[in-house]
């Protein structure tokens, strides 16, 4: 177990009343949130909630899971703040069974985990999109590790383009990209990164 995908670390920084990501949707959601078809929304890893907390008031039914009791009550919490409800599951993502042909989008922001994790959570989310549904995802890259600017510092937690996109079989990629960008999203995501991007649907 690496700090950062360890519980008690993530119980640890989510303990404080900031929202350490903070309150706003992470910037490549909110850009492509209009394409996600009508219907309920998984947010994989979502931490104290910003990005579902997005979803719910654009009128989905979200459900979000992270391992971190801390991280979901806060969400819960932002929620009844903005007048949305969330379904919050805390759960290992390695425990966690995503449902086949289910969701209309699947959610995956800054969600850095183990490979032989990554790669089971990865088929499970494209196994569980519907036709037409779609899987949105932003993370560092290995290119993050030469900058300050956030991230997990181990190597084994960061994925390029190419190891994400053949670990989502069967899905068409409307955006599959890196690039560097500015990434002033909380205390802890403070300036220029080098990110991955996807959005990924399910053929109809
Ligand atoms: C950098 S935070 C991102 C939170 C949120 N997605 C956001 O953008 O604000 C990473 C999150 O991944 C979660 N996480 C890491 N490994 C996990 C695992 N194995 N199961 C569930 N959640 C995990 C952590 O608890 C933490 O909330």
């Amino acid at each position: 177990m690496t700090p950062a995908s360890d519980r008690p670390f993530w119980d640890q920084r989510f303990s404080g009343s900031d929202y350490v990501y903070g309150t706003a949707p992470n910037d490549f959601l909110a850009d492509v949130a209009a394409r996600i078809p009508a219907g309920p929304v998984l947010c994989l890893a979502e931490g104290e909630g910003r990005n579902a907390v997005f979803l719910a008031a654009r009128g989905h039914a979200v459900t979000a899971v992270d391992q971190s009791t801390a991280g979901l009550a806060k969400a819960a919490a932002l929620a009844a703040r903005r007048g949305v409800s969330l379904t919050t599951t805390v759960a290992d993502l390695a425990d966690y069974a995503v449902a086949p042909g289910t969701w209309s989008g699947i959610v995956a922001i800054f969600m850095h985990l183990p490979p032989a994790l990554r790669a089971t959570v990865l088929a499970r989310a494209a196994a569980g999109l519907r036709p037409g549904g779609v899987f949105v995802l932003e993370c560092y890259t290995p290119a993050q590790l030469a900058r300050t600017t956030g991230g997990p510092r181990d190597p084994a937690l960061l994925a390029g383009l190419a190891e994400l996109r053949a670990a989502l079989p069967g899905l068409d990629f409307e955006i599959a990209r890196e690039l560097d960008r500015d990434v002033t999203e909380g205390a802890y995501h403070t300036g220029l990164a080098s990110v991955v991007q996807l959005l990924a649907r399910r053929p109809a």
